[in-house]
């Protein structure tokens, strides 16, 4: 028996000023569209923004619905957006913010399993890293790869 370690590194930035340009632009993108999510039920807002290889940023928010489960996290409607409508394009970053009333978390909202299961699919059609910021309204981590935050990564098929 072996006992083996997996090791994940960030980046914590105590400001979205702190990030280089391009970061920044996202960021601030994911945090306008908290202002699109519908969420009458969960109350939290959640806006996320992709990057694409050209610059092109295609953002998204979370959209409830009675039939809960019928709902989608901002992540997967910004993907399958620049998924739909950029094909060929590679996603290379994105980022997430969430909040309530109109504040931002103080830590980071992290993204669930399924949103992070398709993030690494879209990273792998894509053929390049794709870079997670997670924005919180007083820390902000960046991952370089979304291996990073799914250890592990199922792409066996
Ligand atoms: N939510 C997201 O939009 N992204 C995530 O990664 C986690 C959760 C949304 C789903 C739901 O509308 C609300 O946040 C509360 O769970």
């Amino acid at each position: 028996m072996t006992n083996k370690e997996i090791k994940i590194t960030y980046s914590e930035y105590s400001s979205i000023d702190e990030l280089p340009a391009q970061d920044r632009l996202v960021a601030e993108a994911a945090i306008s569209a908290t202002a699109s999510s519908y969420a009458p039920y969960s109350g939290f807002n959640v806006g996320a923004a992709v990057m694409l290889e050209d610059g092109e940023i295609i953002t998204g928010s979370n959209q409830e619905n009675a039939a809960y489960p019928s709902g989608l996290c901002a992540e997967r409607t910004a993907m399958f957006y620049a998924g739909a409508h950029r094909p060929d394009k590679a996603m290379v970053k994105i980022a997430i913010a969430g909040g309530q009333n109109g504040v931002l978390c103080s830590d980071p909202a992290t993204p669930c399993g399924a949103c992070r299961q398709v993030m690494a699919q879209y990273q792998a059609r894509g053929g390049r890293p794709m870079e997670v910021i997670l924005v919180g309204g007083e820390r902000i981590w960046k991952f370089s790869k979304v291996d990073d935050i799914l250890p592990l990564i199922f792409d066996s098929l």
